[in-house]
């Protein structure tokens, strides 16, 4: 199993409800935390209102200075956020949790991406990065409930780098009750992040905040 006790996690977009969760459970199993923002003072605010001694800087600060770094922006700022930090998570793990998605009267559907999807738009941007797609089922809602101690699902880990997505299945596990299973390379994203529609919808038929589990592993 990969140690990740060491490593700092870094959040794009750190100051949104999936951000601030994530960030949240992290600092909860006693990793470092920078939470990242378009505004210094907005990360610092989203930082002291999750404890657990996390901080908070401008995005770009946020990527140059962690180890590993997750992206949580609506995937509308996605491709430009990450072209503009490209110097910055040179050499780095990057998890990608965006989903594209569309909303009309029928409920969400998934966008066409011209890469194939979110991860693969994010690899084709950031080359010298090691992308993992991650973390696109996981409710905000449900993390950052403090009467939820175990977050009870899956998550999929999607990419060609072994050694990144050992890493970042690891990362996964430190979150109580949750699982990171290898889902295939990045080429695969696109089901996983089009799936969070069909996510949705469920929980509108079942006032639930569902997630997936995987069988006979
Ligand atoms: N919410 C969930 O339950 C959930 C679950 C799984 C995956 N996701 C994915 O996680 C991502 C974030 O979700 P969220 O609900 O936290 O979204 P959000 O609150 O709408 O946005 C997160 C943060 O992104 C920053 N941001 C907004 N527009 C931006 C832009 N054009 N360029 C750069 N930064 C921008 C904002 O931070 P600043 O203004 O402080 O810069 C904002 O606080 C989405 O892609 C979503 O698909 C969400």
């Amino acid at each position: 199993m990969t140690d990740v006790s060491g490593l700092s996690i870094g959040i794009l977009g750190g100051t949104g409800d999936q951000g601030k969760g994530l960030a949240r459970r992290f600092a909860l199993a006693g990793l470092k935390v920078m939470i990242g923002s378009r505004s210094a003072e907005r990360a610092r605010e989203a930082a002291e209102s999750i404890g657990g001694g996390a901080t908070g800087a401008e995005n770009a600060v946020v990527a140059a200075e962690t180890d590993l770094v997750i992206v949580a922006v609506p995937y509308d700022g996605h491709k430009a956020l990450l072209e503009s930090l490209a110097p910055q998570l040179a050499g780095k793990i990057v998890v990608d949790c965006v989903n594209p998605l569309g909303f009309d009267k029928r409920g969400a559907y998934a966008l066409p991406v011209e890469e194939g999807s979110a991860a693969q738009q994010a690899a084709a941007v950031l080359p010298d990065s090691r992308v993992v797609a991650a973390f696109h089922h996981v409710s905000a809602v449900v993390l950052l409930d403090p009467a939820v101690e175990k977050v009870d699902l899956d998550v999929l880990v999607l990419g060609d780098d072994r050694e990144a997505t050992d890493t970042v299945q690891a990362l996964a596990d430190v979150i109580p009750g949750v699982r990171g299973v290898y889902g295939g390379r990045l080429r695969n994203a696109f089901q996983v992040e089009a799936l969070t529609a069909n996510l949705i919808s469920v929980n509108r038929r079942y006032k639930a905040h569902a997630g997936i589990r995987i069988t006979d592993i």
